[in-house]
């Protein structure tokens, strides 16, 4: 390899995952993505990654970020919650100008009433959400989407909070589960009526006891009333993403009039500088 080719190639942070084809976009000049090779007009990709990155990575990724988020990446009281930040809009200005071809930098975010963020190119639609160090991605040209996650935390589900948050039919339900599975029955509730309120951007301007979603493990995933319109829940898909393994449970919500794929993959990367050190050893 030419020597020049050779460090450029050692200094690039490669974003790897998925089932698709790989390739190797050359988007950035120091950071790429590598995954799905492009996203078919019947498919929803889902990505998953960490928050927690080594700081040479953050800073890599800091350098992709606008104005207005590095002066939002200031406002964290706490290095590791800026840190966290920086790398979720980073990897996510990674994903989409993958998926635009445009260099990350270029990626313009516009912003809803309620703050969801998109951008102008028509038939693109995302979002993500964190929880801790995970972070979730969801991309497609179908519609509308809404994505959330959750870590698996036992306590924060245990508290009485379902009565407040859901509808007087998703309570029954819950409390009419055996007590040992309720904690995990209330997170996939929580995700998913989550989910469905990101994907509408709606925010907390939508009462959470205006619709339903299942939560009952072994019931289809769904949203099964909307307390407006007899006929919205049809239009919408919901599906569980909940990786518990990985200590989390998660769902994503998409506007959709036909059928879809939902593709998953995984991002990590690969510092090739520490990689060549390692292959020295
Ligand atoms: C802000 C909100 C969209 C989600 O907040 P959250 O669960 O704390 O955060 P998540 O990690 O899931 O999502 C945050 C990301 O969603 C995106 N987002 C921000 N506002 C959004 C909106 N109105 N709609 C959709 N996505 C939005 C952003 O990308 C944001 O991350 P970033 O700013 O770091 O880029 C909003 O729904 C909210 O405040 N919900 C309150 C929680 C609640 O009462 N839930 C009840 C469920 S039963």
């Amino acid at each position: 390899m030419v020597k020049g080719v050779r460090r450029y190639y050692h200094r690039r942070v490669v974003l790897v995952g998925g089932t698709g084809a790989g390739m190797l976009e050359d988007v950035d000049p120091g950071l790429a993505v590598d995954g799905f090779a492009a996203l078919a007009a019947d498919q929803l990709h889902i990505w998953e990654g960490s928050l927690d990155r080594p700081a040479p990575e953050i800073r890599r990724l800091r350098a992709l970020l606008a104005s207005d988020e590095l002066a939002r990446a200031e406002r964290f009281r706490f290095e590791r919650d800026r840190a966290r930040y920086i790398a979720g809009r980073g990897q996510l200005r990674l994903l989409l100008g993958h998926y635009l071809r445009r260099p990350p930098r270029e990626v313009h975010f516009e912003y809803g009433d309620h703050e969801k963020p998109f951008v102008a190119d028509p038939g693109l639609w995302f979002n993500l959400s964190h929880s801790g160090p995970v972070a979730i991605f969801a991309v497609t040209s179908i519609g509308e989407v809404g994505i959330d996650v959750e870590l698996d935390d036992a306590g924060f589900a245990s508290e009485r909070i379902a009565e407040y948050f859901f509808s007087s039919g998703e309570v029954a339900t819950l409390r009419g589960l055996p007590a040992e599975l309720q904690a995990r029955a209330f997170l996939t509730c929580w995700t998913r009526k989550e989910a469905f309120i990101k994907a509408r951007g709606d925010g907390l301007s939508l009462a959470l006891d205006d619709f339903d979603v299942t939560l009952a493990p072994g019931q289809p995933v769904a949203l099964t009333r909307t307390a407006w319109s007899g006929s919205e829940p049809k239009e919408w898909s919901l599906s569980d993403l909940s990786n518990t393994e990985a200590g989390y449970i998660a769902a994503v919500a998409m506007r959709r009039t036909r059928p879809f794929e939902l593709r998953r993959g995984t991002l990590r990367t690969t510092d090739h500088e520490t990689l060549s050190e390692q292959e020295k050893l």
